[in-house]
């Protein structure tokens, strides 16, 4: 049965309230509760490197491009070598899933999580001092400790995630995650070098006048969505667009909003990626009481074939996501 939600006051501690609810997970054995705080642990490493980026020589491009054909930037590389090393050395993930490296990486041990991660979102806000984040998602292994890992423990759908948050590193650096029991927002007290929480029980406003989208891409939206940007011009909507989806996402969380990434003539199929980029922040808005959709159906269900599968977005408070997919209005 369901242990009821311990109510916790702001500025706990982030490691104290993992421990108090570890009893809301029906597989309470710990493991969980570590794998969060390795994460947490290896995004204090992340954002000491972000934060002194313009000081030393490790912004700019390294000369590579990653499996989807995008430049690498050298944060982009150092984070997922720091998320990577503190998740092998925890020793609960068994497998790897990034947006960094072409193939899965099988750790080769007998953890039970399975982790997608986009270990630096908004690569091209580095080298000008904007925020960015890290995006993850846990799921469990489906084939048994010991044997090879197969695609069934890589390709889940998003509604199989037992947990999933993000990091942003912006004017201050927050930790949002769930695990299917609500959504809570921890900042970085930075003397203590403790995440404390500071946004307990997080939700979505239902509509909202916040719409988030590259509008330069305007010529090569789909109908529905062009006809969904006039109303909101039509209505006076604010136009905010950062170019860091976590940012983005964040923003229209705390104030009601949707962002956009629609299929366009350049990537037909969307450009953002289901696994390490969708499928975490889908779960955090429902489980905030907001919508994620590919414009047709849930993003949590959507089978991926792919781990670098890319699809449409649609994501935000319920009733502008409803609209923008024409199922309202
Ligand atoms: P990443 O830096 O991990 O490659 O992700 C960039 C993504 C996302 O963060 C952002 O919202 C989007 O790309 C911006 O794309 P456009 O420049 O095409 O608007
Ligand atoms: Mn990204
Ligand atoms: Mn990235």
């Amino acid at each position: 049965m369901e242990q009821s939600r311990i109510a916790h006051p702001i500025g706990t501690a982030l490691d104290r309230f993992i421990k108090n609810n570890q009893g809301q997970f029906q597989y309470a054995s710990g493991e969980l509760s570590q794998l969060l705080r390795d994460l947490a642990l290896a995004s204090k490493v992340v954002n000491r490197e972000v934060n002194k980026a313009g000081l030393i020589d490790i912004m700019g491009p390294v000369g590579s491009t990653n499996t989807t054909g995008e430049q690498q930037q050298k944060l982009d590389v150092l984070a997922n070598i720091r998320f990577t090393r503190a998740l092998t050395k925890g020793g609960e993930a068994c497998a790897i899933i990034s947006e960094e490296t072409e193939s899965y990486t099988d750790l080769q041990n007998d953890g039970k999580y399975v982790i997608a991660i986009d270990p630096l979102d908004g690569s091209s806000n580095i080298d000008v001092n904007v925020s960015i984040g890290t995006i993850f998602s846990i799921y469990r292994r489906k084939t048994p400790i010991g044997s090879p890992i197969t695609d069934e423990d890589i390709l889940q759908t998003g509604e199989e995630q037992v947990a999933a948050g993000y990091i942003l590193y912006g004017s201050s650096t927050m930790l949002v995650y769930t695990t299917g029991h609500g959504v809570n927002g921890f900042t970085l007290e930075p003397t203590l070098g403790e995440y404390v929480l500071s946004h307990p029980d997080m939700t979505i406003p239902e509509d909202g006048t916040t719409y988030s989208i590259n509008e330069g891409m305007a010529n090569h939206f789909p109908e529905q969505v062009k006809k969904y940007i006039q109303y909101c011009k039509d209505n006076n909507y604010r136009a905010r667009y950062i170019g860091s989806l976590v940012a983005d996402f964040h923003r229209n969380l705390l104030k009601g909003g949707i962002y956009i990434y629609p299929s366009t003539k350049k990537d037909p199929g969307g450009k953002l990626r289901l696994m390490y980029e969708c499928n975490a922040l889908a779960f955090l808005a429902e489980q905030a009481g907001g919508a994620a959709t590919d414009g047709q159906q849930r993003i949590l269900t959507i089978r991926p074939a792919d781990l670098h599968q890319r699809t449409p977005l649609f994501i935000g408070s319920k009733r502008m996501v409803e609209r923008a997919c024409g199922v309202s209005g």
